[in-house]
């Protein structure tokens, strides 16, 4: 019998109570889960989210993987006791959500409906948007989830330019790399998103320098994470040209009722809800790669923890 470790915190038991072992019996997977701290040595998959139940994962010796709930993996990665292969969330619903995120938070900027929502402008001053063919987009990230928001954006025919580690073209759009490559994608930006992972390499990324590259109006939308952003930096670039700044994700989660993006008039709060994990599919995602690791296949969405992404 496999032995599955719920790990991902009583919180999210709830969530996965049902959806986990309906998506064990649709695969034909026979497994015990348990949700109580088990003989680690007798684990052979843990199911884990940030905040989850394990700090050391030493004592885990048999387990075949760890798989996290989030797409994210800033707060297992660095644990020097995790030994055991880690895979994150990758699900088409999580992707769906992530899109309509930015692409919903996209066209309320570009096409300035605050005006007329919050009736700002109570006249009759006709201020036409330019078409999206004329709003050039910058992606920083092109991942499974930026990928996926650049392919809906330019299907709207926003030009999109991306940005990444290494050197890509997806689907036709052009992505950048490299420190001048995102020079050259912030100058021209009229709408930045940011869809890249937590690690040292991308904290603090947009800092006063690289924010002063950008466009004066230029909105920011961050869907990522908060330390991809200089949050002093950015207020100070909101006080001068920066346009706007749409934020999903904060340095400290939930947002403290007195940090400062609650009350600048540039800054749009999101409380994280950009795109959750949604349990059915995310479900069936955990239980294809019990599915691969007890077949002997390659895991699915493998995290390179030298990379921490
Ligand atoms: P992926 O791992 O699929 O993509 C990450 C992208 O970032 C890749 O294109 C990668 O480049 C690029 N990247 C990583 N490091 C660097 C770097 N140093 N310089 C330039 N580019 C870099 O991740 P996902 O698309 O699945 O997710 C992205 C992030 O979105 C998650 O890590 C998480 O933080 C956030 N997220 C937020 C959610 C929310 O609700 N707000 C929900 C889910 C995720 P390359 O392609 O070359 O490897
Ligand atoms: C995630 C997130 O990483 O919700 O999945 O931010």
């Amino acid at each position: 019998m496999i032995r599955i470790y719920f790990a991902a915190g009583a919180r999210n038991w709830p969530d996965y109570r049902d959806t986990l072992p309906a998506a064990l019996r649709e695969a034909g997977i026979e497994a015990g889960i348990s949700t109580e701290a088990p003989d680690p040595a007798a684990v052979d998959y843990i199911v884990f989210a940030p905040g989850g139940d394990i700090e050391d994962f030493s004592p885990f010796t048999r387990t075949k993987a760890v798989l996290n709930l989030w797409a994210g993996v800033e707060r297992i990665v660095g644990n020097p006791t995790l030994t055991q292969p880690l895979c994150r969330m990758v699900d088409p619903a999580l992707t769906e959500g992530m899109v309509e995120w930015v692409v919903g938070h996209t066209l309320r900027h570009h096409l300035g409906m605050d005006r007329h929502i919050l009736k700002r402008d109570a006249g009759w001053t006709q201020i036409v948007p330019p078409l999206a063919r004329e709003r050039p987009v910058a992606m920083l990230g092109m991942g499974e989830l930026g990928a996926a928001c650049a392919r809906a954006l330019a299907a709207l025919n926003f030009p999109v330019t991306g940005w990444s580690r290494s050197p890509k073209t997806v689907e036709g759009i052009p992505c950048a790399h490299g420190e001048a490559g995102l020079e050259a994608v912030l100058r021209q930006a009229q709408i930045v998103v940011t869809l890249l992972p937590k690690t040292p390499e991308t904290e603090n990324l947009l800092d006063a320098r690289r924010l002063a590259w950008l466009p004066p109006g230029a909105v920011i939308l961050n869907p990522g994470r908060g330390a991809l952003i200089d949050d002093a930096a950015l207020l100070a670039a909101l006080d001068g040209s920066l346009g706007h700044a749409t934020l999903d994700v904060f340095r400290v989660e939930p947002l403290p009722a007195d940090h400062p993006f609650r009350r600048h008039p540039k800054v749009t709060v999101t409380p994280h809800i950009a795109a959750d994990t949604r349990p059915a599919s995310a479900a069936r995602v955990v239980v294809e790669n019990i599915r691969r690791g007890e077949a002997g296949l390659p895991l699915l969405h493998g995290v390179d923890t030298s990379r921490g992404y």
